[in-house]
C-alpha cells in the first residue's frame, strides 16, 4: 500500500522505492531481491553504480511482472550529448535486460561541459519512441533546471537531490511544486548520518518505531518520492514498513528544523563536473 505520486505527464511513480548506489552487482542483485520479496515495487540505479546487470536479474527471476515494476536508470556524465546519450541508453537496456524503463535521468548536470540541452533533447527522442515512460533530471542546480526547462520547451518529471534532515532543499523544492515537478530524494536517510541525530531519536521513540522509519516518514508526508538505500534485509523490510503511523505537523517542522547550511553530505552540483 504505497502511495503513488503522480507526474506532470500523468504516470505515477510509487513514493517509496529502493536505491542501490555503492552496491556491488552480485549484491545489488540479492538486495533488489530481497526489496522485491518485502513489496517494493520501484528501483533506483544507474549505469555508473556497475549494477544494472544485477538490478535487470533480479527483476527478471522475482516472478514480479515487469509491467509492476517501476524501473530508473540515469545517464554517466561522460555519455552527455545527443548520439552518445543514444547509445548509452541502449546499453542501460541491454545490462537491465529490458525494453524500457519508466524513468530516465541525466544524473548530473555537469556545467563544464555544457551538453544537459541537447543531452535532454536526446531524452524526448528516446521517450517518444516509447523507450522511457518518463524523462527527468538529478543534481541539477535552480538556474540551470531553469535553463533546462526554457531551452527544451519542457518540465522534466522527476528531479533527484540530495535531500535529508539536515539538508532540506528548500528553494529547490519550493520551485518544483509551482512549475509540477515531482521532487525525488536521493540518500533519504543522510547515508546514515542523521540516524544518531537526538531529535529524530524522541520523535520516532514517541511513535515507537526506528530514527530510519521516522525519517521516511518525514519525507513521504511532505510529498517527497524517497529511495532509501540498505543491503541488510531487516533493514530493507523496515524501510518498508512506514505506512502504519504518522508525525504530526509540529514533528515534521521539528525535523525539518534540522536543516543546516553544511548540511550536504555529497557534491555540489554547481562543482560537479567529473567525467
Ligand atoms: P546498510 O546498507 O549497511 O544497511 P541513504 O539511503 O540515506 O544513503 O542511507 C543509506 C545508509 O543508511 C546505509 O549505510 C545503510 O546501511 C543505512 N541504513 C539504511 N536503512 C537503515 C535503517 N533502517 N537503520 C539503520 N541504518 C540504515
Amino acid at each position: 500500500t504505497v502511495p503513488n505520486v503522480t507526474l506532470n505527464n500523468g504516470t505515477t511513480i510509487p513514493q517509496l522505492g529502493f536505491g542501490v548506489w555503492q552496491v556491488p552487482d552480485d549484491q545489488a542483485e540479492a538486495s533488489v531481491a530481497e526489496a522485491l520479496r518485502v513489496g517494493y515495487r520501484s528501483i533506483d540505479t544507474a549505469a555508473i553504480y556497475g549494477n544494472e546487470g544485477g538490478t535487470g536479474r533480479a527483476i527478471a527471476a522475482s516472478g514480479v511482472a515487469r509491467g509492476d515494476v517501476y524501473l530508473t536508470t540515469k545517464l554517466w556524465n561522460s555519455e552527455q550529448g545527443y548520439d552518445q546519450t543514444l547509445k548509452a541508453f541502449d546499453a542501460s537496456l541491454e545490462r537491465l535486460g529490458t525494453d524500457y524503463v519508466d524513468l530516465y535521468l541525466i544524473h548530473w548536470q555537469v556545467p563544464e561541459a555544457d551538453l544537459f540541452v541537447e543531452t535532454f533533447k536526446a531524452f524526448q527522442a528516446i521517450r517518444d519512441g516509447g523507450r522511457a515512460k518518463s524523462i527527468g533530471v538529478s543534481n541539477f542546480t535552480l538556474p540551470n533546471l531553469k535553463r533546462l526547462i526554457a531551452e527544451t520547451g519542457e518540465v522534466p518529471a522527476v528531479h533527484q537531490i540530495e535531500l535529508h534532515p539536515r539538508f532540506t532543499q528548500t528553494a529547490l523544492r519550493a520551485f518544483h511544486r509551482e512549475v509540477g515537478i515531482a521532487t525525488e530524494a536521493w540518500s533519504p536517510l543522510g547515508q546514515g548520518q542523521v540516524l544518531s541525530d537526538p531529535t529524530i531519536g524522541a520523535i520516532a521513540q514517541a511513535h515507537g518505531v526506528s530514527p530510519a522509519q521516522a525519517i521516511l516518514r518525514w519525507h513521504l508526508q511532505l510529498g517527497n518520492v524517497v529511495i532509501p538505500k540498505s543491503v541488510t534485509p531487516a533493514r530493507i523490510a523496515q524501510n518498508f514498513d512506514v505506512f502504519g503511523f504518522e508525525l504530526t505537523d509540529d514533528e515534521v517542522a521539528r525535523i525539518s528544523g534540522l536543516d543546516s547550511t553544511e548540511g550536504r553530505i555529497g557534491p555540489d552540483p554547481a562543482e560537479f563536473n567529473l567525467r
